[in-house]
């Protein structure tokens, strides 16, 4: 078994912290990260880079026979919003770099996959309140078409060709080391921005518009034990729900006025509001405990004071 770890998408938002978490864990000299730019400035010492264009079938086996890679991390992706505005180039990056990854696993030149899907799957047709792992699934955004066809790609390769592909429907990721690109629960993240450097924020979902959200801490944890998990304890190959938090606007700004007492907020809906209202307001994540032993631990008081505490330093701190 190769055990070398590419990270493909590594300088978006969960590729950032991923990237590092993996170097980690696993030693600086085992991880790969790659991404379709180079990284803004120098790359540090004793980290390994690569440009990588995810959708160049060629260019991606060649990467992944150059460095003996033996599992994938896939997090390039065109996000909700964006990918509304360039629906077939969403779906050509979404399921093109999916499918050049599956067949590296299916020609036996990659071990282990781990691909993101999304709550985006569920669609107006779903039950809104503790969505089930398994229920009508008739999402209307590009992006959640794309992660849904790419959730039964990926069961397809496990079921045929035995491909060991793992996956997590991720709510809305709240961080602070990198900025999202693109997506409907970003607001929650731009959110703390705006309260820091000017006080006030105009919100483009409605005060009530309740989305399920999840810490980015909570969400690395979940990677990394659904891939360390032994492989009798996974039972589904589509993708796992997991649950961290249900809030709206108005809960979230609420919170922030905790410690930021000026703080206000208006309310300017746009496209993104019917996207929000398609989705869950909760996840049922039954099965994640079950197959993993899967559970959040952060909160909205933690996840707003670890928001508030770090982007005050790094806001407002010069780089140099
Ligand atoms: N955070 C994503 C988005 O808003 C959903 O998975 O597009």
């Amino acid at each position: 078994m190769k055990s070398k770890t590419l990270v493909i998408g590594a300088s978006g938002q969960i590729g950032t912290e991923l990237t590092h978490q993996l170097r980690v864990l696993y030693g600086f000299d085992q991880v790969i990260a790659t991404d379709i730019q180079p990284p803004v400035g120098e790359i540090p010492e004793g980290e390994l880079f690569d440009v990588l264009d995810a959708t160049d079938g060629d260019a991606v086996r060649a990467c992944v026979e150059k460095h003996q890679i033996g599992t994938v991390y896939l997090l390039a992706a065109m996000l909700s919003a964006t990918a509304e505005k360039a629906p077939r180039k969403a779906w050509d990056l979404n399921m093109n770099s999916l499918l050049i990854v599956l067949d590296l696993a299916k020609d036996g030149l990659i071990d282990k996959i781990f691909w993101p899907s999304s709550i985006a799957v569920f669609g107006p047709t779903s039950p809104k309140q503790n969505t089930p792992q398994a229920c009508v699934m008739e999402p209307t955004t590009v992006y959640g078409i794309s992660k849904l066809a790419g959730e039964n790609w990926c069961s397809y390769y496990q079921n045929k060709y035995g491909v060991d592909v793992r996956s997590i429907r991720y709510p809305g990721l709240i961080s602070w080391k990198a900025l999202p690109g693109g997506g409907t629960t970003d607001y929650a993240i731009a959110i703390f921005h705006e309260a820091l450097k000017t006080g006030s924020y105009n919100c483009f979902l409605t005060e009530n518009t309740v989305l399920p959200m999840m810490h980015m801490d909570d969400a690395l944890r979940a990677t990394l034990e659904l891939m360390h998990a032994d492989l009798s304890d996974v039972n589904q190959f589509k993708a796992y729900n997991i649950a961290g938090l249900s809030f709206s606007p108005k809960d979230l700004s609420k919170n922030i006025q905790g410690q930021i007492p000026n703080f206000k907020i208006l309310y300017q809906p746009d496209f993104r509001q019917s996207i929000a209202d398609s989705w869950p307001s909760s996840i049922d994540d039954s099965e994640a405990a079950q197959d993993w032993k899967w559970k959040a631990q952060i909160d909205l008081d933690h996840l707003t004071s670890d928001m508030i505490n770090n982007l005050k330093t790094t806001l407002f701190t010069p780089n140099d």
